[in-house]
Formats: C-alpha cells, sequence, structure tokens
C-alpha cells in the first residue's frame, strides 16, 4: 500500500512535518506539526500549522491521527491547535512517562504534572498497530535520539522521526537526558531491517554539505548503502565513537527549554496563573 505523503518543511527549525493520506480515500494522519515561536518576544503564531489546516480542508481530508515522533527539543508541537481545527487523537511512544519524570523534575512541575502520558489520547509500545482509514500503521519502539522515540511505519513510508536523517547528513544526536548511542544504533538497525524499497521520511533536514536544496524522502536502501554515519555495514564502536564525540562538540537547541514543557503536556502551554497568564521557566545549571 502506497500512501500518499506531503510535506511541509519549516525553515526556522528545519522540521519537516507529514500529511499522509490513505490510498484511496480520505483518511490521514499528521505527523510531527509545528507551533511557531519567537523566543526573544515569547510570541506564538500558527503560520505552519495553519498551511497543514488549509492542506487537509482544501482535499477534504478526515484527521483521524496527529502523531509524534518524540518530545521535540527544538520546536513546540502545534498538536492541540491542530486537533482542535481538525480533530483526530495525539499519539506518542509510551516511554513519554520517563521523559515526564525526567523534565518534570528539572521544570520542578509539582504535582499538578501527571507524569503517566494522560496528556495524550494514545500511548503507543513496540509492535502496536493502527489504522489510517484501511491503512495500517505499525509501530517500532527507536529509541537513542531520546528514550520515547518512535517511528511509525504506515504502508510503505516509515517516518523515522530524529533517528536517520538523509544519507548524506547521517543520524541524530544521543546526547540529550536519557540518550544513548548504542541505543540509536540498535534501533537504526531495526528500521534498517524493513524492505529496501521501503521510504523514509526524515524529521529534519539541515542540507549537507555539498547539497544546496532541503530534502526529506529517501529510502532503507539508500541509507544502507549511503548513510555517511551508518552505511556500509559500519559497526556499533565505530558508530558510537563518531556519535559520541560529534554529540561533545554540539550545543543545545535554540528553543529547548520552551519545547520541553509544551512537548512534554502535547504541545500544551503549562496552567495559567490567577490572572490567566502563562509563564515559561529557564531553569539555571540544569541542563
Ligand atoms: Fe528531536
Amino acid at each position: 500500500m502506497t500512501p500518499q505523503v506531503k510535506a511541509f518543511f519549516d525553515q526556522e527549525t528545519f522540521t519537516v512535518s507529514y500529511v499522509l493520506q490513505e490510498p484511496e480515500g480520505l483518511a490521514s494522519a499528521i505527523i510531527d506539526s509545528v507551533l511557531d515561536f519567537d523566543h526573544a518576544s515569547g510570541r506564538t503564531n500558527t503560520n505552519s500549522a495553519d498551511r497543514i489546516v488549509d492542506y487537509v480542508r482544501d482535499n477534504d481530508l478526515r484527521v483521524e491521527w496527529i502523531l509524534e515522533s518524540h518530545v521535540h527539543a527544538d520546536h513546540l508541537s502545534a498538536a492541540p491547535y491542530l486537533q482542535q481545527k481538525l480533530g483526530g487523537k495525539i499519539g506518542i511512544g509510551d516511554q513519554i512517562v520517563s521523559i515526564q519524570e525526567t523534565f518534570g523534575k528539572i521544570f520542578n512541575e509539582g504535582t499538578e504534572f501527571q507524569r503517566d502520558g494522560s496528556q495524550f489520547d494514545a500511548l503507543f509500545r513496540e509492535d502496536d498497530s493502527f489504522h489510517v482509514g484501511q491503512l495500517r500503521g505499525d509501530v517500532l519502539h527507536t529509541p537513542g535520539h531520546t528514550p520515547a522515540c518512535l517511528t511509525y511505519v504506515i504502508g510503505d513510508a516509515a517516518f523515522v522521526g530524529d533517528t536517520l536523517f538523509m544519507p548524506d547528513f547521517g543520524t541524530a544526536r544521543c546526547d540529550f537526558p536519557g540518550g544513548s548511542s548504542e541505543m540509536l544504533y540498535g534501533s537504526i538497525q531495526k528500521i534498517l531491517s524493513l524492505p529496501d524499497e521501503t521510504r523514509i521520511f526524515v524529521g529534519h533536514d539541515y542540507k549537507a554539505p555539498g547539497r544546496d536544496e532541503y530534502a526529506w524522502e529517501t529510502t532503507v536502501g539508500e541509507q544502507k548503502a549511503l548513510n555517511v554515519h551508518i552505511g556500509q555495514g559500519r559497526s556499533i564502536q565505530e558508530f558510537v565513537e563518531m556519535r559520541d564525540a560529534r554529540d561533545a562538540t554540539l550545543s543545545m537547541p535554540r528553543l529547548i527549554l520552551p519545547s520541553l514543557q509544551i512537548n512534554m503536556r502535547a504541545g500544551q502551554m503549562p496552567p495559567a496563573d490567577e490572572k490567566g497568564d502563562v509563564f515559561l521557566k529557564v531553569p539555571i545549571n540544569k541542563i
């Protein structure tokens, strides 16, 4: 089954969001949406999300799922906004509870912040399946970048989030709390064991040396042959050494503090104060 996949690229955060449509029907799923956020002013806007709303409405699609590959650290999720406009259930990996535990502590969220994943409509685990209309989706647990990362395999399309990037860019960082380059290696092997012709849709693209265009679609076969970090049967030792050395040089994503506080709540803002105003925290020397 070959679903139709429409990509939406956000140049501010280099994120690719997707709308997947079943081959012979109007059922659809949205994967990894973006709520625009200007950190300097603290203002959100829905320009990116509205492109998806317009596309769904223009094509008369019926949104069944709003899926997150993981708790993103570099952009805010627009899942609640899209759900309010379009419907659909918000899904993420069941290991979200460990992310909520870790960051609930770091942000000193107190007992009113539930750490049981109940902010989401569905919590998926390895080997779970779901449907988008007639089309079946399968869940792979692919930790490493974060403990809760999932890959959604829907028809011949695999949405890999931040595990693999385009072959000429490589793989995702593994240095966030709960991340592990050994685990990422194993997760990537799981993705690479899918049929070679499986289409892979990546969660970000940053271009790559010698490439001037953004790109986000590749295949399992191409990744196996060409991925600069893991292709050609690279060994786990070689990968882990390379990944850990490279991660030690990376700075934190610009939007990590707002992103985590909002995305661990399924894209909802923290509770408003008695005047109805919403604030985010900046924990000092914690991350
Ligand atoms: Fe990420």
